[in-house]
């Protein structure tokens, strides 16, 4: 059991080593004050530095946050333009605490599609933590279970056809090793996905690493998504059994 550090939580509940979370609702969120999607998306990125905060000091070891789907580039221009600069925006003004709160900056995703200054900001992120030992943040961005999934086994057949291993040799460890999330190591499964604003879906993320976390579908909209919020998530998942398919 990890001891929780923070108030919002009592003590003696399970923390969670990984938590994902898809943040949604960041768009229903500005449209019920008046305000445009991307005002959504901007307090959601706000939101993302209190949440990261928290989730440290709760004693979470990944937190994984479902930023930017393959599927999101199919949104108006203006809308992907914005959540592509979010990173210029969120490492620039955050990095300080980053660095104070020891947490160590991942991007799970197909980077090399993104545009050259995202890239930049992102692969500075995580060089600039590449030496901290808390809690990892990872950021899902251009990220798609499915292709990931294709990645994987295109690189297993790859490696099949030229002899340095045998198709018998493919095992769930062998194609775990494939994946985007190989660099979290034992952590790489979620142990809870939390997905805000009431959809209850999967929406392409984490497909292989979600096959046996708990799911909470929690109501709240991202941009307003607290703590305190997060405590009561996790509460819900320490009264769940998990057998793994035992009984
Ligand atoms: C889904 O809400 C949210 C997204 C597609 C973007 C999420 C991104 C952030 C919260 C900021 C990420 C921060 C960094 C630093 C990269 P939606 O737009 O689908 O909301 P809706 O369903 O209410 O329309």
């Amino acid at each position: 059991m990890t001891e929780t550090k923070n108030s919002n939580l009592s003590s003696d509940l399970r923390v969670p080593e990984h938590i994902a979370i898809i943040m949604d609702g960041n768009g229903r969120w500005a449209k019920r004050s008046g305000q445009p999607r991307i005002a959504g998306h901007k307090e959601g990125m706000n939101n993302v530095k209190r949440i990261a905060t928290s989730a440290s000091h709760m004693g979470v070891k990944v937190l994984s946050l479902y930023a930017f789907s393959t599927e999101n580039w199919s949104r108006p221009s203006k809308e992907v333009n914005f959540l592509m600069r979010l990173p210029v925006d969120f490492f620039g003004t955050f990095m300080p605490d980053l660095i104070k709160e020891n947490i160590k900056v991942l991007v799970t995703g197909f980077t090399e599609h993104l545009p050259d200054k995202t890239k930049k900001v992102v692969f500075k992120a995580m060089d600039d933590t590449k030496d901290n030992t808390g809690m990892v943040l990872n950021f899902a961005f251009n990220y798609g279970g499915r292709a990931e999934i294709v990645n994987a086994a295109k690189n297993l057949a790859k490696q099949a056809v030229d002899g340095s291993i045998s198709p018998d040799d493919i095992d769930d460890k062998l194609f775990a090793d494939q994946l985007l999330t190989s660099p979290l190591g034992s952590l790489a499964d979620p142990d809870l996905l939390i997905r805000t604003s009431g959809e209850e879906r999967i929406s392409n993320f984490l497909l292989w690493q979600l096959a046996y976390s708990e799911m909470v579908f929690d109501k709240t909209y991202w941009p307003d998504f607290t703590a305190d919020n997060l405590a009561e998530d996790i509460k819900i998942y320490n009264d769940r059994d998990r057998r793994f398919g035992a009984i």
